[in-house]
């Protein structure tokens, strides 16, 4: 099965955004590694860190939406909470011993996909224009806790 090549079609232009994805998108595709190894404990592992990445990042997303005044910050944030549920629930039957690592591949994989093609090009215009305006494109509160999950990322 094919990974997740990041290419220009996933890119939002907004520096921190695609930082964030980028690094969900190696972490998808290293879970698919994982998988195709047979290496299960990795898998869950992985899993993991990827739930802790996507949960810090929808926090870092909604907050950018809110400070630039998205008008659909609800049903976006409705999208995270929805999806992010779901994968703890993922998490918690692998972490009690069950082998659902695939399916919950099979679920991050074409999500992630299609929620950055879809909802977030949707907001990316807008915040950019927002930023255009003069605003502070970094979100101040979050960066040690994204400085944690996200250590690459520009001081
Ligand atoms: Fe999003």
């Amino acid at each position: 099965m094919q990974k997740i090549i990041w290419s220009e079609k996933l890119a939002t232009h907004i520096p921190l955004i695609d930082e964030q994805h980028r690094r969900i998108v190696e972490l998808i595709n290293e879970l698919q590694g994982n998988l195709e190894r047979g290496e299960l404990t990795l898998a869950n592992q992985t899993l993991a860190l990827l739930v802790e990445h996507k949960v810090a990042h929808c926090a870092y997303e909604e907050r950018l939406l809110k400070e630039s005044g998205y008008p659909f910050l609800k049903p976006h944030k409705h999208a995270h909470d929805e999806y992010i549920e779901e994968c703890r629930a993922y998490l918690r039957r692998a972490q009690q011993g069950e082998y659902v690592a695939q399916k919950a591949l099979a679920l991050v994989k074409p999500w992630m996909v299609s929620h950055i093609q879809g909802e977030d090009l949707d907001y990316a215009h807008f915040v950019k224009q927002h930023h255009d305006k003069g605003a502070e494109p970094t979100v101040p509160w979050h960066l040690r806790t994204l400085n944690r999950f996200f250590p690459n990322r520009e001081k």
